[in-house]
């Protein structure tokens, strides 16, 4: 039988994508439910940083009787050139699953045709799926299903931007896009999405009569080096109360976390009861445990 695997939203069937997000709910209101994986172990190997990445993995293998272990490039032989894909043979003889957080997309989909076990994306250059598994349970949580409503993305045309683009796709919204010119998502994914995603380079317009405003850092990890040149180019993307005010009156403002206050979001939103951000961050735990029943299962 093929393995499954989670690098993107598009590797599951998108009623298997709904199902999760359905079962992360229900796990949150009743952790109790969710099976039992004792005797299951997740590998996490980060090549980044991660506060809720990490930690929403490591708890809800806890909470589920299993058991997780971190490693990354300096404290394992990844760091010193074992190929991925050895690295993925022996790795998945040993573990259920594996989660990981690394640069090049093609490194985990080079892991992924090498391991037993199932491979999850716990953020690459190019995708965040994890993330909007959580962020599609706080919108359904606070708003019920997203199902054709309207969504703006303002800024970086990043990995979560990208997610946002895939997520479109599977649970069935418009997605205005508004980022600077030179920092737009892929033109092959937009081009395959041209029916439900729009890109201009006008924040204000991209959030008219939206129900969901979402942005995220200018400057991702890997690219501080050029984070001086992206101030400047993203000075008009930051999202404010004054921005939220031309969305839809209950509009929901998300961001993955973490935030700079004063860059791509103010100070003031991010403690406005629109914003859901807290809930989001705590959803992460859920939707990955839900996500966790489904491939180990
Ligand atoms: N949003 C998110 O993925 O956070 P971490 O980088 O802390 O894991
Ligand atoms: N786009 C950000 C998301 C962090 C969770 C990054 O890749 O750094």
């Amino acid at each position: 039988m093929r393995v499954p695997h989670f690098l993107t939203l598009l590797d599951l069937p998108s009623s298997d994508v709904l199902e999760i997000v359905s079962r992360a709910i229900e796990l949150k209101t009743n952790p109790a439910a969710a099976n039992n994986q004792s005797r299951k172990t997740l590998g996490l190997i980060f090549e980044k940083s991660s506060t809720r990445t990490r930690v929403a993995f490591e708890v809800a293998m806890t909470q589920m009787n299993g058991a997780s272990l971190f490693l990354t490039s300096d404290n394992s032989q990844i760091g010193r050139g074992e190929p991925i894909e050895d690295t993925a043979r022996v790795l998945s003889r040993m573990v259920d699953c594996v989660a990981i957080r690394t640069f090049a997309h093609n490194d985990l989909e080079r892991f992924a045709a090498y391991s037993r076990v199932p491979v999850i994306n716990a953020l690459s250059n190019d995708f965040h799926p994890c993330q909007l598994l959580a962020d599609m349970q706080t919108f359904i949580e606070h708003r019920g299903s997203i199902s054709g409503k309207r969504v703006a993305w303002i800024g970086d045309g990043n990995n979560m931007c990208q997610s946002y683009i895939n997520a479109a796709s599977v649970f069935d919204f418009e997605l205005n896009i508004a980022s600077p010119a030179n920092f737009s998502p892929d033109s092959d994914l937009l081009a395959a999405n041209s029916d439900r995603v729009s890109l201009s380079t006008s924040p204000r317009q991209a959030v008219a009569d939206v129900d969901l405003v979402v942005t995220d850092v200018w400057a991702s990890m890997g690219q501080e080096s050029t984070k001086a040149k992206r101030l400047i180019a993203f000075a008009d993307f930051e999202v404010s109360g004054e921005l939220m005010s031309l969305a839809k009156a209950d509009a929901l403002f998300m961001h993955c976390l973490p935030a700079h206050r004063g860059e791509e979001v103010t100070a003031e939103l991010l403690d406005r009861d629109a914003s859901v951000v807290w809930d989001e961050a705590e959803n992460r735990m859920h939707s990955q445990k839900a996500l966790l029943e489904y491939l180990l299962n």
